[in-house]
Order: C-alpha cells, then structure tokens, then sequence
C-alpha cells in the first residue's frame, strides 16, 4: 500500500524529469477477455485526457466499454479536487456504486485522479469505503494494468498513489473521444502555487513534454485527418521553464503551427508567463486560433496579491488590451472567484469594474471553495456564504450581459467552424464551434461533421449562435 503525503507532494525538486516508454507486459493482455468497463469522468480536460488513455490501456487488455455503470463488470471513477462539489459528486457516486455491489459483489471498483492525491480522501476511503478494490493517483496513471491486476487477486482495497512525480511516460495508448479533434498533453502539473488552489499538490511538480514528442503527436493526428488539436497543460505559457534547453511556448506553437494541422488551441494560460514574442507567434499564423483563456480570478489588487497571483489589476489590464490590439478579431476568456477570503464589497467592485472593462466573451465563475492543505485554507474566511452567492449571482448578470452583446455583433457574419455532431435536442440540426471557439447550430447534412465549414450568422444567444451552411 503506497499511500498520498502532502508535505512530499508539495516539495519541489530540481530534478531532471526522465522519460521512459510504456509496455504491457503480454501476460496483461486477456485480463479483461468477455468484460466490461465503464469510466466516470469529473472535472478538467486533463482528467478527460487521461480518460482516454485509461480507456486504452485496458482495451489492450482485452476489456470493452459498456454504455452504462450499471451493467459494467469494472468501474472507475477519475476525479477532481478543485471545489468541494467535485468531492461531493464522486462520494454520491461511491454511495450508488455500493449498493451496486451488494447486488453484484463481483464488481470492480476503483478511484483515480485528483482525489486520489489527497490525504483526507484516502483517510476516509481507508475508514468507510474499504469495499472499494483499488485507488491509484495521478503520478501513476501508466501502472492502471498492474494495480488492477493485483486487486483482482488481492480481493483487498489496493492503494498505489505516488506523492512524488516520477518519470513522463510517453506511448501509453489512447482511445481518442473523436477523430476530428484531439487534446495533446504538452506538461505535467503546476509549480504556482496560488493560494486557493490545489492542483500544485494533486498533479506535481512542473514537467515538460519533450518537443520533439509533441509535433510527433501532432503530425501523426494531422496525417489521421485531425483537424484540431488543443495543448493542453496547467499553466502552458510556461512550457519549456524546466526543460534544460532554450525553447519556451512561443516557440512550440510556432512548430505546432507549421505541422499544416487545420487548428491549434492550448490552454490553461496564466497571464504571469504571457510573453510578448508568445502573442506575435499567435497572432502570425492563421491555424492558430484567435481564442484565449486568460484566468483573471479577481479584479481586486489586494485579493489577487493575496491569491498569490503575481499581477495586480492594471497588469492584467494591460496584457488584455496588448492581446486585444495584436490578435485580429480575437475572443478572450477567463475564470473568476468571488468570496475568497475576507474579499470585501470593495474589492468585489473592482472585479465587476474589470469585467465592466473586459467584457468577456466567456467566463467561469465560481464561489471559493477551501481546499485542505492550501494556503488560503488557513485564512480567515469572514465573508457569508449568503453574500457569496449574492456576488455570484451579480457577476453572473454582467458576464451573461457581455457575451449576449459579443454574440450580436457576429449577427451576419460568415464564420468558419469545425463541425462537431448533430445537436441534441434539435432534429437536423448540427453544432461545431467558431474560430473564437463559440458554439454554433445550423441546418446541414450529418456527412458535414469533421470538416471545417463556412457559417452564416443570423441569431445570437447568450451561450450559442444560431447559422446558416453556407459552404
Ligand atoms: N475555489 C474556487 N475556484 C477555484 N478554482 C481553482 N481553485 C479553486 C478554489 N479553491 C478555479 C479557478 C481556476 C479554475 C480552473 O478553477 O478559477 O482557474
Ligand atoms: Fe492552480 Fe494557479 Fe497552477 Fe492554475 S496556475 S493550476 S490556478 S496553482
């Protein structure tokens, strides 16, 4: 049993990540001949990403998916931390998957992700949950097939959760969600720290993916007829910071960018690492697409130095408008919390003046949520949870305000959009999203899906868009 330790996981090493080649041994491959499997996603892309990398990993190992959890010999829940309502979403699952197995003892059962870093969590899976065979973390996503393994055999709760990053493993298999469009891990875990958040504990250390890796990756997704790729990592701006060699994130994009792939997308971008040389790549090639997610989280100078973020509010202010000025017709997101510790109405108003001054074209808002071993965890947090919802409640007005009036002015437009699938809901309708990553429906032929297509604008939502094909 290898249990999650925070004061390890928060250590940071210099250390050289060392890379190393995945390999199923072949005495692993008939583990899961005539069973099923069924994965439960939460949060980020990243965890969607290792999804796919689970979903192959025990398809090598002769398992097929099953539609539905309950009709499914094997299930794994691959959970977030970030707020306290991903936690409580995975233990409401725990508690339907053990009545589950009072009906169907023979079931599998098995947590991995964010959680599974997490002290607490292990702690009370130890105290209540014992029925459940096996837990792995983040650092160890690769070692799914032995973990599984030895539970099968073990009939005891397996747990196997490393507190410190060890080498980036490179060619474990993937069953990609769609063959039009693709994430592409570029590095692993954060070296921030912001003080609310916990993904520096959950996922480690910074580390880069070795470049000549990732345009491989991307070259072999474009010649499989992939028409976008997005790059994705906690803080990507800062790809190449660990990495003994003088190539940062403007120069990866750059060479992402002349693969031909049709699209390229990263994200999560802290504004910190932003650089000057990253916008004049972005802004040179047409394949990269004029969207950005820029996380702000407050408008309060005060808040923001005590979020540990590293710029004040004129800072942000300034990168947003160089953005806006160098980047033709580009959108830009962000995420923002409100209620942080001892955040007052003032400072709140400093969020609402920058929003006032953004108008975004999307944000995701949330209310603070403490997070056990962070730092803002041990500040006083003074501000009622009444007037938390309160704030959300307004910001959630003006933001809605300023996409609606965004949305507009494409009204008559022709946009180019990667189309996605038929909507839900609708009864010929098809979806895809925009350059400036809006979604959009229009009326056209299922064949058109995977293809980038031109789209007339002629109805604006708050959320979406509505089109015509025009060709
Ligand atoms: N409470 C609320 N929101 C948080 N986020 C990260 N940590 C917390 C927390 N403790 C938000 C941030 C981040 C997004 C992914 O989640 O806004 O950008
Ligand atoms: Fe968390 Fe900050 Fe790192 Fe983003 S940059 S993952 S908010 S610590």
């Amino acid at each position: 049993m290898i249990l999650p330790n925070y004061s390890e996981a928060k250590k940071r090493t210099k250390n050289v990540t060392l890379r190393e080649e995945y390999n199923l041994d072949d005495s692993m491959k008939t583990i899961g001949v005539g069973k099923t499997y069924f994965i439960k996603t939460y949060g980020c892309q990243m965890n969607e990403h290792d999804t796919e990398n689970l979903k192959a990993m025990l398809e090598e190992m002769s398992f097929s998916e099953a539609d539905d959890y309950k009709n499914s010999d094997l299930i794994i829940l691959n959970t977030c931390s970030i707020r306290e309502n991903a936690h409580n979403k995975a233990f409401g699952m725990l508690g339907r998957l053990k009545h589950l197995k009072e009906e169907r003892p023979d079931i599998i059962v098995g947590l991995c992700g964010c959680m599974a870093q997490e002290e607490g969590v292990v702690n009370r899976l130890l105290e209540k949950y014992k029925w459940v065979n096996f837990v792995f973390g983040t650092h160890n996503i690769h070692r799914l097939p032995y973990i599984l393994d030895e539970s099968l055999k073990s009939k005891h709760l397996e747990i196997e959760v490393y507190s410190k990053e060890g080498n980036i493993v490179e060619g474990i298999p993937v069953k990609r969600e769609h063959s039009y469009k693709a994430y592409v891990n570029i590095m692993y875990g954060c070296d921030k720290f912001c003080t609310y958040c916990i993904v520096p504990f959950t996922r480690g250390k910074q580390r880069s993916r070795d470049k000549d890796d990732i345009i491989k990756e991307v070259i072999e997704l474009k010649n499989n007829g992939c028409m976008e790729v997005t790059l994705l990592g906690q803080n990507v701006n800062a790809y190449g910071k660990d990495l003994e060699i003088e190539y940062g994130m403007e120069d990866l994009l750059r060479d992402v960018a002349l693969t031909g792939i049709p699209r390229v997308r990263f994200m999560t971008s802290h504004p910190w690492d932003f650089t000057d040389s990253m916008i004049e790549v972005i802004s040179k090639y047409d394949n990269i697409m004029p969207s950005i997610h820029l996380p702000v989280q407050s408008g309060s100078s005060r808040i923001l130095k005590l979020m540990g973020r590293r710029y004040t509010k004129e800072d942000y202010l300034k990168l947003f408008n160089t953005i806006k000025d160098k980047i033709r017709n580009v959108s830009i997101s962000t995420d923002i919390i409100v209620g942080f510790p001892g955040e007052t109405e003032e400072d709140f108003q400093d969020t609402l003046d920058l929003v006032e001054k953004c108008r975004y074209d999307n944000a995701f808002t949330f209310i603070f949520s403490k997070r056990e071993g962070t730092a803002a965890c041990r500040l006083e947090d003074n501000v009622d949870i009444t007037e938390k919802e309160e704030r959300l409640y307004r910001l959630n007005e003006m933001v809605n305000k300023y996409f609606l009036e965004n949305n507009k002015k494409l009204i008559g437009e022709v946009v180019p959009v990667l189309v996605e699938g038929m909507a839900s809901g609708r009864k010929a309708g098809l979806y895809g999203y925009t350059d400036t990553n809006k979604l959009i429906n229009f009326d056209g032929d299922e064949s058109l899906v995977g293809q980038i297509v031109n789209v007339k604008v002629e109805e604006a939502k708050t959320w979406s868009l509505d089109g015509k094909y025009i060709g």
